[in-house]
């Protein structure tokens, strides 16, 4: 496993980072998921993100009851905070940045999270309001370092324009081959300040795997055929897509590769994502996905990727 600086941080993070959406405390029984954890951490995984609304604090709890074996100091923490947690309890106010910080805390049953990251940006809360409170929870010792996620590149700019803050290190941006969005605009305010990318979804859910075949059900053992987890794949499991998956397998083949080790690779290729944080649902897709770490792609390689692409690409399919 290779490892990349965090951003303007002291924090060296694992290229392959190991997320907690739809799976921990939710979809993948917890026998499974811990199984995921452990061989996360035999692969040289060291960075672990997470977030308070995952299962409504579940993967928070599963986490703390799971990573509580383990020496504090040996993995890097994130989570994060919006989404609401009751009717009451929602956005990026002070008083919610304080309420929840505590919350996660305890759930995850430590001091201080490594980064502490605003899932979307409140448009209901001045952006001064977030930033000093995020600010204080910083100089509490509660967070390491403060991140966000899907953002837009004028209120990255915004943020960084405010005297007197807590700086920002990491953005989380969905990012993989079918979704190219933050090079449109967040990866260049990222570079230029000391920001990180650590992208979501660098499999697309599963779909960059090749596990979907055009007219064929989705395997039993899917996310797209889960209850719990398949509510959000929607578009990407559309015969188009699917389709284009199709035409990287020889790719993948020639390199002697997985098709999940071209996903993760791609995003790699650029230096200012320090990571793609992978969810997985059986031990197995770890030591698959891990195994990305260090492949380098050539020109030919991402040229052979973007034809093959091309008609499944941003404007050319509606979303
Ligand atoms: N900031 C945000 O708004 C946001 C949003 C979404 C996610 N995230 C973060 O990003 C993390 C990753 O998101 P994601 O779970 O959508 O990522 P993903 O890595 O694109 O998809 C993960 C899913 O693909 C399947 N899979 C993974 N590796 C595989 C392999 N080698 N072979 C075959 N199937 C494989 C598994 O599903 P099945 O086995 O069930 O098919 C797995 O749960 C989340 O856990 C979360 O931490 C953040």
């Amino acid at each position: 496993m290779k490892y990349r600086q965090l951003g303007d941080s002291d924090v060296q993070v694992s290229e392959i980072a190991l997320g907690s959406w739809l799976t921990f405390g939710n979809g993948v029984d917890s026998k499974k998921a811990a199984a995921c954890i452990d061989q996360a951490f035999d692969c040289g995984i060291n960075f672990i993100d997470t977030a308070n609304v995952y299962a409504l604090g579940g993967a928070e709890s599963f986490l703390g009851e799971t990573l509580a074996n383990r020496r504090r100091e040996d993995y890097v923490l994130a989570t994060k905070l919006y989404f609401p947690m009751s009717d009451t309890d929602r956005g990026l106010s002070a008083q919610q940045v304080y309420k929840q910080i505590d919350a996660s805390l305890s759930r995850l049953r430590t001091d201080y999270v490594d980064l502490y990251q605003c899932h979307r940006y409140d448009e209901e809360t001045p952006l001064e309001e977030t930033m000093e409170a995020l600010t204080r929870v910083v100089e509490a010792g509660k967070a390491r370092y403060i991140g966000f996620s899907e953002w837009r590149a004028e209120q990255i700019q915004a943020a960084l324009d405010l005297p007197g803050v807590a700086k920002f290190v990491s953005s989380q941006p969905q990012y993989s081959m079918l979704w190219r969005e933050p090079e449109e605009g967040v990866i260049g305010v990222s570079e230029a300040n000391g920001i990180s990318q650590i992208v979501w979804s660098p499999l697309a859910q599963g779909v960059l795997t090749g596990k979907y075949r055009p007219g064929e059900a989705p395997p039993k053992d899917s996310r797209a055929a889960s209850d719990a987890m398949g509510g959000f794949i929607g578009w990407l499991v559309s015969e188009p897509i699917l389709e284009a998956v199709e035409r990287l397998r020889p790719i993948a083949a020639d390199l002697e590769i997985s098709m999940a080790q071209l996903a993760l690779a791609w995003v790699l290729r650029i230096d200012n994502v320090a990571a793609a944080i992978i969810g997985a649902s059986r031990p197995e897709q770890v030591i698959d996905n891990a195994g990305a770490s260090g492949i380098m792609l050539d020109d030919e390689t991402l040229t052979r990727i973007d034809e093959a692409l091309a008609d499944a690409l941003p404007g050319t399919m509606p979303r």
